[in-house]
């Protein structure tokens, strides 16, 4: 691993008072989750997302739709957070502000630890009703076709498809967040969907250093101040332990 990158990562974060992190699925890769878009292994590779993860496709099969969730569930009933989410977690606790955005849906940072936490694609371990305001929360089976136990209408994924609007107030606190930061981190995102795509460049736009950890090169990494290009909970365990060794 670049041992220069990892300095220059751990300086800029130790010097900053205001952080923001911005995560995709290259976060969770190591914890067993697949990305998207990575060759061969991305479900997007395997599946196609026009058929499972917009309202149309729900419309037209929802029962196909959710046998895909149901089993995403079923895996990621399966997998832990890694070294990496924890250390983020540490990391929210050592800066004073400190703002992870995530378009995860897998809720490992939630369970590594981190608190302060703005999901803008919604959470895989939630079930919410297509009419009224039933949600419930957890992995447990729910069956191949599940209907609300207060209006009977069908439950479907509570997450955010292509094409539907993401939660207002996560986005806006995430924009404000990459205005005010200091060093925004990108760790694990192809950088390739609106509109977390757009955060690393207004807060470039505000005079923020970024800093990208991820294995390959993304649509974004021209906005890199320093470039770590190494699996995340490698990188952010190795950036950690600089920073420790600095600080002390
Ligand atoms: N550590 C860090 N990054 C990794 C690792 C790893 N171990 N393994 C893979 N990556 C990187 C890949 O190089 C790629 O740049 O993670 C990135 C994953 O990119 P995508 O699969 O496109 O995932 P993401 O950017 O999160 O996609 C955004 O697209 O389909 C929608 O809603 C879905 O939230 C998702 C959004």
């Amino acid at each position: 691993m670049d041992s220069q990158a990892i300095k220059q990562a751990a300086v800029l974060l130790m010097q900053a008072k205001s952080v923001c992190v911005s995560t995709g699925a290259g976060m969770s890769a190591e914890s067993g989750m697949p990305t998207f878009r990575d060759d061969e292994t991305g479900l997007w590779s395997k599946f196609n997302p026009d058929e499972l993860a917009t309202p149309q496709a729900f419309r037209r099969d929802p029962v196909k739709v959710w046998a895909w969730y149901r089993w995403r569930r079923q895996e990621l009933a399966k997998i832990q957070p890694h070294a990496g989410h924890i250390t983020l977690a540490e990391w929210e606790q050592r800066v004073p502000d400190f703002v992870l955005v995530t378009q995860n849906i897998d809720g490992l940072h939630h369970r590594a630890g981190s608190k302060n936490v703005l999901e803008l694609h919604g959470r895989l371990d939630v079930a919410r009703c297509t009419f009224c305001d039933y949600q419930v929360q957890g992995l447990e089976d729910l069956g191949p076709d599940p209907a609300c136990p207060l209006c009977q209408k069908r439950l479907r994924p509570g997450v955010v498809w292509f094409n539907e609007p993401l939660p207002g107030e996560a986005i806006e606190a995430a924009f404000d967040a990459a205005r005010r930061c200091q060093v925004f981190l990108l760790i694990g995102t192809s950088g390739v969907v609106q509109p977390a795509a757009s955060l690393a460049g207004v807060a470039k736009s505000m005079g923020a250093a970024v800093i990208e950890v991820n294995p390959n090169a993304t649509e974004l990494s021209y906005l890199a101040d320093a470039i770590v290009r190494a699996g995340c909970r490698d990188a952010l365990t190795e950036i950690d332990a600089a920073w420790r060794r600095m600080a002390s």
